[in-house]
């Protein structure tokens, strides 16, 4: 329950819109209050006026026949109120909670943004989803409906029962004895109905993940003809999910049925008592319609509190999952509010770092520098560490030990916006979103226009390409749209990066699927542009970075070897090795 509490905020926040729902919630329970009086009136008018006679004379039955005008007018007007009232409690209860929710899903949402990266590989993306949808909608259960339940439940027990007792303190304890034994039998059947349709949830989300994971791998299932495979799997799945739905809609019908039973039970209790008291003289014979119209009114609200107490206990589950989140840290902070500028050399002095989940020790002790304007290849087996080191500058993780600095400042002390900002970082796989190609551009930059957008594309090598495209730089990409070749989208993440003249270029592998010629365009094009600006390009291959003003060989995270092109080369080690069985290979 205490999960809750990280509500009170947004309690506070509508408190004016929460209080005015209380006293509509009150008004419509005062109108709710006579109705059942006046009714009771009118029994009693009639059988006073009958007494023991059959038949009335014609002055007594003109003057009835208006009373009982009067008293229907009166139900009539009072129940048009407490419906009135009812629709402003549910706009301002009701309203309250799903702005709550808003706020709430943009609280995670935002806190999501914040987070490290090594938050997302502990965590999968559905549970990251559910959160945000199916958790906050539990909590958002709790401030609507459980509330405003709860609240009508205590004001109409407050206000019914004290009318109740004034006109029959033994009759009042003889009919509200039942109501207990009511909520505990909701309560059982809700609980009951709430497991179950946990599991059906459970069972519709992987029912969804694996559909999700058969369409994003329709080539390789039609390649390796598994189509009757991924039929199967997908049968069974949904034979489990139509298993465990069954077993819920049998609860689910049990419920109503139950809780009509349990109110004709206190019904006939109450008519019958109130019949004994009646003819022993205790009451009158409208008291018992009153009673009778008065449990009713509390059962509903009471038996609904069954079904609240088992919407509260699951949102405060759900609420500590979003808790849970929300109380995560970003591990990689900004230590700076002030903007800072990102030039000079860069140094990596003695950066070692361990990726925490696996335990991989990906860079020992590593140290190099770049002077600004420079370029710094990287070459390495697979695994070497290179993505790691990019990684470490743009600080998506921070080392474990050693220092980073660019101007003699340690990059951890620098704005890490501005930092972000500065680094034209193109990673190994190229992500693009389902959107224009123009947007998927303009994307790297806050205020890009037409030329911007086509330099970018050209200093890319894709200007041609997207010209020879039906609808140009409106091209849709991805889901409804076209699908790239594996080199079109590393040259257009690289025109992402360009877009925004970076301060330093980072390359992470990302011209492997486009032939010599072209990277060697693009990499000219490239170097023009940006003279004062250093560049690391991240390669498998030796052609790529022989022209760069220093080169490192990486293998299990250490620089092996360090130089130009030509002293590694006279140096026949590693290097010359790549060099050389690409040269034979014919891929230079
Ligand atoms: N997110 C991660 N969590 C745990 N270990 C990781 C993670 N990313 C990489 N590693 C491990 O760190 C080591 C270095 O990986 P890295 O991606 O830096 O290599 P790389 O040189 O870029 O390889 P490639 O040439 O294939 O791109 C590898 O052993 C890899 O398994
Ligand atoms: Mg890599």
């Amino acid at each position: 329950m205490k999960a809750l509490r990280h509500l009170n905020k947004y309690f506070w926040k509508y408190r004016f819109r929460f209080v005015l729902g209380l006293i509509f919630i009150f008004t419509s329970n005062i109108f709710g209050l006579y109705p059942p009086i006046y009714i009771g009136e009118v029994f009693n008018i009639i059988s006073d006026a009958f007494g023991n006679k059959n038949s009335l004379d014609e002055t007594n039955s003109a003057l009835i026949k208006n009373q009982l005008a009067y008293y229907a007018f009166l139900v009539l007007a009072f129940a048009v109120c407490k419906g009135l009232f009812m629709f402003f409690m549910r706009q301002t209860i009701i309203v309250m909670s799903r702005m709550i929710e808003y706020d709430l899903k943009n609280e995670i949402y935002n806190h999501y943004q914040k987070l490290s990266i090594s938050f997302y590989k502990r965590n999968k993306t559905g549970d990251l989803m559910n959160r945000i949808s199916e958790d906050v909608s539990r909590v958002r259960m709790f401030l609507g409906p459980a509330i405003l339940y709860t609240s009508n439940l205590i004001i109409s027990i407050s206000l019914v029962i004290p009318k109740m007792i004034s006109i029959s303190p033994k009759l009042t304890l003889y009919v509200l004895s039942p109501l207990p034994l009511l909520v505990i039998a909701i309560y059982k059947v809700s609980s009951v109905m709430n497991k179950k349709s946990e599991i059906v949830q459970r069972q519709l989300s992987k029912l969804s993940s694996i559909s999700q994971e058969t369409f994003s791998g329709i080539r390789v299932i039609k390649s390796y003809t598994q189509e009757a495979f991924a039929q199967n799997q997908f049968m069974n799945a949904a034979e489990d999910y139509k298993t465990k739905n069954l077993s819920l809609v049998k609860v689910n019908a049990l419920f109503f049925p139950l809780m009509i039973l349990l109110i004709g039970l206190s019904t006939l209790f109450t008519i019958y008592i109130g019949g004994l008291e009646a003819i022993a003289g205790n009451i009158q014979v409208g008291h018992i319609a009153t009673f009778v119209i008065y449990v009713n009114m509390l059962t509903w609200p009471v038996a609904s509190l069954g079904w609240v107490t088992s919407i509260v206990q699951r949102a405060a589950a759900s609420q500590e999952r979003i808790n849970e989140f929300l109380r995560e840290d970003p591990e990689v902070k900004n230590n700076t509010t002030e903007s800072t500028k990102i030039e000079g050399d860069i140094e990596f002095n003695q950066v070692s770092f361990t990726y925490s989940d696996t335990g991989i020790q990906a860079l020992k002790n590593v140290s190099f520098s770049i002077k600004q304007g420079e370029t710094l290849g990287i070459i390495g087996k697979i695994g070497s560490g290179k993505s790691t080191l990019a990684e470490l500058l743009c600080r998506i993780n921070d080392p474990n030990s050693g220092t980073i600095s660019i101007g003699n400042k340690n990059i951890k002390e620098l704005n890490l916006f501005d930092l972000r900002n500065a680094v034209g970082y193109v990673p190994q796989e190229a992500f693009l979103f389902s959107d224009t190609i123009y947007n998927n551009i303009a994307f790297g930059s806050h205020n890009s226009d037409d030329n911007t957008v086509y330099r970018a594309a050209k200093q890319a090598g894709i200007f041609e390409n997207i010209m020879g495209f039906k609808r140009k730089f409106d091209t849709l990409i991805g889901e409804r749209g076209i699908t790239l070749s594996g080199g079109q989208k590393q040259r257009l993440s690289i025109a992402r990066a360009l877009i925004r003249e970076p301060e330093f270029m980072l390359f992470d592998d990302c011209l492997s699927a486009v032939d010599v010629e072209t990277e060697e365009r693009i990499l000219q094009n490239i170097k023009t542009e940006s003279k004062n600006k250093s560049c690391i390009i991240i390669s498998h291959r030796a052609s790529s970075i022989k022209h760069a003003d220093q080169i490192i060989v990486l293998k299990d995270g250490e620089i092996i070897e360090h130089g130009l092109h030509k002293t590694l080369m006279d140096l026949n080690g590693e290097y010359a090795q790549i060099f050389n069985k690409q040269l034979v290979e014919g891929k230079q």
